[in-house]
């Protein structure tokens, strides 16, 4: 090899670490012993990453690390990946002091990248009593993302959330894929992806098995794409609720195709609260959608009342253009459609289009449920469509 073929060589590899730096945080002095808090070291890694330009690498080596509370803030200088060749665990204790365990905040181009997150939550879920205490102190949240734009969540594991396992707020651009969440079905308000004020999301080819909604879609949510998702146990995929709170904004392109839900206590659902703040619910499409033993798969309720402050008042949140495509499978409930609709802004634009669920319980057939819901039903329809053809 000439001289000038290496030194052309060697300037191109000076070029290329240039443009992705690996920070490995066992250089910055991480022990993968699984009891060794590497939270301060993370953020030395953070920093020196999110300061240099061109795209970084944070290298978690093949090994468990234990990690304390972290919020890891922008913006930075270049893109950022968090490569996960092993698995992060948190501490055992419920709280944390904080709401989080992880949170990335004000990035952009950020990756992160295969790996394990244990939330360690079977210790926390007991503290869980947000449900009957109004003044609970919350759980931490496994991962919070507030103001990410162009990310992408790949290949990555999150087990046991104390509380939900990924919360997105205020952002734009986010790619979930090959993404798994786990914890049991009966631990409480572990949802497996919560978004609000946040657009063009997209979930893709992920399973999700928790104890509370695989994805829930707050307030301000507008062009989400969820694809190929297996979602069970859980309570389903649900829209809100909304309604709980004043100035709300709209949830609007909410699209769920070819996804499966598998004994979930819900499958496809929109809830707001009754009374309620003003709200509105439009464009959402639901299609080719498999559900085996799922209670309530088809499900609109606008008299959701979790606390006890429940009164005879209607919900004022507008839902319209709902469309329900080529839903099929069992119910575990005998109301396997069910479009609860406000007295005070009735729902319009529901469409049930090829529509085939059976009753899998014993002693009964499925049926429909309307009320103050306007649309069509087209193709087949069992149960018999409440709305008129
Ligand atoms: C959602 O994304 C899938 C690909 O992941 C695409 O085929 C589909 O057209 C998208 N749907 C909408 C409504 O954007
Ligand atoms: C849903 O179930 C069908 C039929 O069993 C299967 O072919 C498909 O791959 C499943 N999809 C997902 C996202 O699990």
């Amino acid at each position: 090899m000439s001289l000038l073929m290496l030194m052309v060589m060697s300037a191109l590899a000076k070029n290329q670490a240039q443009a992705r730096q690996v920070f490995n945080i066992d250089d910055f002095g991480a022990v993968g012993d699984g009891k060794t808090d590497i939270s301060k070291v993370l953020y030395n890694a953070w920093n020196r990453a999110c300061q240099s330009k061109g795209t970084s690498v944070i290298l978690i080596p093949r090994r468990t690390y234990l990690l304390g509370p972290v919020r890891l803030v922008g913006p930075c200088s270049g893109a950022i990946e968090l490569q996960i060749e092993g698995g992060l665990k948190a501490f055992h204790s419920p709280q944390l002091g904080t709401d989080h365990w992880i949170t990335f905040r004000y990035i952009d181009r950020l990756t992160i990248a295969g790996g394990v997150l244990d939330g360690q939550g079977a210790a926390a879920w007991p503290y869980n009593d947000c449900s009957k205490n109004v003044g609970c102190k919350k759980l931490p949240v496994t991962m919070r993302f507030d103001f990410v734009t162009n990310a992408w969540i790949h290949d990555l594991t999150s087990l046991d959330s104390k509380n939900s396992h990924f919360n997105l707020f205020a952002c734009r651009e986010v790619t979930f894929e090959r993404v798994t969440i786990g914890a049991p079905k009966d631990s409480p308000n572990t949802d497996g992806i919560h978004l609000a004020t946040s657009s063009n999301i997209f979930i893709r080819d992920s399973r999700i098995a928790t104890g509370d909604d695989c994805i829930s879609i707050g307030t301000g949510s507008t062009n989400i794409n969820m694809t190929g998702i297996a979602c069970g146990p859980g309570h389903g995929i649900s829209i809100g609720s909304l309604g709980g709170s004043r100035n709300e904004q709209p949830v609007t392109r909410v699209f769920l195709g070819s996804s499966n839900f598998t004994g979930t206590q819900n499958a496809l659902r929109i809830k707001t609260r009754a009374p309620s703040y003003q709200g509105v619910v439009s464009d959402i499409t639901f299609q080719d959608i498999i559900v085996q033993n799922a209670g309530n798969p088809i499900i609109i309720d606008q008299q959701y009342c979790p606390y006890k402050t429940c009164s005879s008042e209607s919900s004022q949140v507008k839902i319209s253009d709902v469309r329900f495509r080529n839903i099929r499978g069992t119910s575990s409930s005998l109301v396997a459609v069910a479009i609860n609709c406000s007295p005070a802004v009735p729902c319009t634009g529901i469409e049930l289009r090829d529509i085939n669920l059976e009753y899998d319980g014993r002693g009964g057939k499925a049926s429909s449920a309307c009320a103050n819901a306007n649309g069509a039903a087209y193709g087949t329809q069992n149960p018999p469509s409440c709305l008129k053809k």
